[in-house]
């Protein structure tokens, strides 16, 4: 083993599975992967997450080898497969690809797809595709053909064909979005754990943020081809590093104030807006889930607290029951919409009035972008 530095306090002796670094892919002068870097270890799943055309498949097919970066260099297990001077051929690389077009083999059978791309003895091809079939729950399809099966089944087979061969890492791009909403959450926590057992790198591209929050270990935000934000799903929700990447994962509210002497006053009390200079307009921004409700009492609210600060005013507009939770729209009355999810059936009457206030610790004051005319 190669002595490689230390992390965290403790000595490294091995490289990543897959070190991305500083790569760069421009498409007619305008650059769609612009710095890239990330690393992921063996074990773990990353997750490219970020809107339509944001760079994730242009990544994805670059550490394939099916595109080359302009710039950067990519090393799998601490040798250089992409870069200046060297390309590894993508079937050189020991990737396992899974699409959302995945094909099968239709003129093979489901244990054939399997041992497709294979080395070794007929028994130890055979041993491994049972293997693999039965831990994907379709051992009983072994001698079926692509066409006998339903769409779920197809992915379980094509997810084993890519496992087969012990890639040392897979490479899946939106791999569940054929599915419908029901078969995919059983087939996603399936092919998480299958991953897991084998201990497999994983980067997996999507633009559900459910979907990355469920599979990643890690979550690389991506917008206009750079990775604005990494970290635990944890994080990221809990932590946005702007207005944006809040609004990605979720509804948010927005409350408008500007600062003095460091506080911005709203309806809801005070905010430390600490680093936003006088005169600066914030937004303080806050997930649905995270309001408080209470009754009027004979007009006016429940005491401020640390918790929650000051209570506002505010009139119902609207409320709905969306499963097992109710969402609940809100007026303040310097106008100010705001929403309110709360679990189970909660549905007041359209102009009531109620009292509002945020979970202070659940607030994210972020500098309010310009206006145009600014
Ligand atoms: N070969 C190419 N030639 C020209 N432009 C390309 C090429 N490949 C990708 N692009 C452009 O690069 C941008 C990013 O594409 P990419 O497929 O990486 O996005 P994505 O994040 O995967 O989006 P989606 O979620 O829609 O799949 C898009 O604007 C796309 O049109
Ligand atoms: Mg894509």
């Amino acid at each position: 083993m190669v002595f490689i530095g230390y992390r965290e306090g403790h000595r490294v002796t091995e490289a990543p599975r897959l070190e991305v670094r500083s790569i760069t892919r421009a498409f007619g002068g305008r650059p769609v992967v612009n710095d890239v870097s990330f690393t992921v270890e063996p074990g773990q799943v990353t997750c490219l997450l970020g809107p339509s055309g944001c760079g994730k498949s242009t990544t994805l097919r670059i550490i394939a080898g099916v595109d080359r970066p302009d710039t950067g260099v990519i090393l799998m297990d601490g040798k250089p497969i992409a870069g200046p001077d060297v390309m590894v051929p993508p079937e050189s690389r020991g990737t396992g690809l899974m699409f959302q077009d995945f094909a099968l083999f239709p003129h093979l059978s489901v244990a054939d797809n399997v041992a497709f791309g294979l080395k070794g003895t007929r028994t130890e091809k055979r041993l491994r595709v049972r293997d693999l079939l039965g831990r994907v729950g379709l051992a009983r399809y072994l001698d079926s053909f692509p066409h006998e099966l339903s769409g779920g089944e197809q992915q379980r087979v094509a997810l084993a064909r890519a496992l087969a061969p012990n890639p040392r890492i897979m490479l899946m791009d939106e791999p569940f979005s054929g599915l419908d909403n029901r078969l995919r959450d059983g087939i996603r926590d399936e092919t998480l754990e299958l991953l897991k057992e084998e201990g497999t790198a994983v980067v997996l591209v999507t633009h559900e943020p459910e979907e990355a929050m469920r599979m990643g270990d890690e979550i690389l935000l991506m917008r206009q081809g750079r990775i604005v934000q990494a970290g635990a799903p944890y994080n990221i929700y809990n932590a946005p590093m702007d207005r944006e990447a809040a609004a990605f994962f979720s509804d948010i509210n927005v409350i408008r104030g500007r600062v003095e002497g460091a506080l911005t006053r709203t309806a809801f009390g005070q905010f430390l807006a600490p680093g936003h200079p006088d005169g600066a307009d914030v937004e303080i921004v806050i997930r649905p889930q995270h309001l408080s409700i209470d009754f009027d009492r004979d007009g006016h609210g429940p005491a401020p607290t640390e918790e929650h600060g000051t209570w506002a005013r505010a009139r119902v507009v609207r409320a709905r029951f969306v499963g097992n939770e109710s969402i609940v729209e809100f007026e303040l009355d310097d106008g100010t919409p705001l929403k309110a999810s709360v679990p189970g059936v909660f549905l007041p009457k359209t102009d009531r009035v109620l009292w509002v206030a945020l979970r202070r610790d659940r607030c994210f004051v972020f500098p309010a972008p310009r206006k145009a005319a600014e």
